[in-house]
């Protein structure tokens, strides 16, 4: 399954996808975790020390496998070596990479980054129990619909504030613009109070779970540990298990 995560900076975003990157490894799964945010920070979440380097920095490599002789798009360059190369194995076995800052391209772009990465994408995937998950922005429009295609759920982090809702349906707006028909929410950061659970009411789209606010992540991300060796994986075991009825 294809499990995309947008959301505002700073919401937790990359903190969600370290979670159940962990899970669904630990539950069998094959894992494979892109960071696509311009702000390269899911690496460390999974505790590697070292960043594996961006895939859109092989421009030279794209070029080539992407635009043939004379100009000719192929429409599906030889990824597999390259795949292998920039992979990086976390400790409990979550394949890691990088995509790094694509070009955005509106609707038909076809810069040779787009095609490659939908390339990746679709090379990340080939067993039923395989998991690819990425970790991207908000604007999530520059994956363009080929890449998108095959995501099988959008997963928007909302935290509980005006703005965060009303950025959901711009997230929606997004994900329909690229092809992405189902969308979900997870509220993190979640405070309890009347206020609170007013605003997640107005929320029109299925709540895959509550992350409450907790110190724990400020903690781990300070001392630059993965959150599931640190907080409560509680929570985060409860979205995976709707996210696999959800896509299942
Ligand atoms: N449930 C939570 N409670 C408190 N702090 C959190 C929670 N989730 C994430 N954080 C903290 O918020 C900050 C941003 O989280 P991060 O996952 O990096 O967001 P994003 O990837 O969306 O920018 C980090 O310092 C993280 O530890
Ligand atoms: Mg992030």
């Amino acid at each position: 399954m294809k499990i995309a995560i947008s959301g505002k900076g700073g919401v937790g975003k990359t903190t969600l996808a370290a979670m159940l990157a962990y899970l669904f490894a630990r539950d069998g799964y094959r894992v494979t975790a892109i960071d696509c945010d311009a702000d390269i920070n899911l690496p460390s979440a999974l505790g590697l020390a070292e960043k594996p380097k961006p895939l859109s920095e092989l421009h030279e490599i794209i070029e080539k496998r992407v635009v043939g002789p004379m100009g000719m798009y192929k429409l599906n360059p030889k990824v597999d070596d390259v795949f292998e190369d920039y992979s990086v194995y976390n400790e409990d076995g979550v394949r890691v990479l990088v995509l790094g800052t694509i070009e955005k391209g509106g609707e038909g772009c076809f810069c040779p980054e787009n095609a490659f990465l939908r390339a990746i994408l679709r090379h990340a995937i080939f067993k039923r129990k395989d998991v690819l998950i990425l970790d991207m922005e908000a604007g999530i429009e520059h994956l363009g619909r080929g890449t998108a295609r095959g995501v099988d759920l959008l997963i928007a982090v909302v935290e509980p504030g005006t703005r965060a809702v009303e950025t959901l349906e711009r997230i929606e707006k997004l994900g329909k613009d690229i092809g992405i028909e189902r969308i979900a929410v997870v509220v993190n950061k979640f405070i309890e109070s009347e206020r609170a659970r007013e605003l997640v009411g107005r929320i029109k789209y299925p709540i895959l779970g509550f992350v409450p606010y907790s110190e724990c992540f400020v903690r781990a991300d300070l001392e630059n540990l993965p959150p599931y060796r640190v907080c409560d994986v509680k929570p985060f075991e409860e979205i995976k298990k709707k996210i696999e009825e959800i896509v299942e």
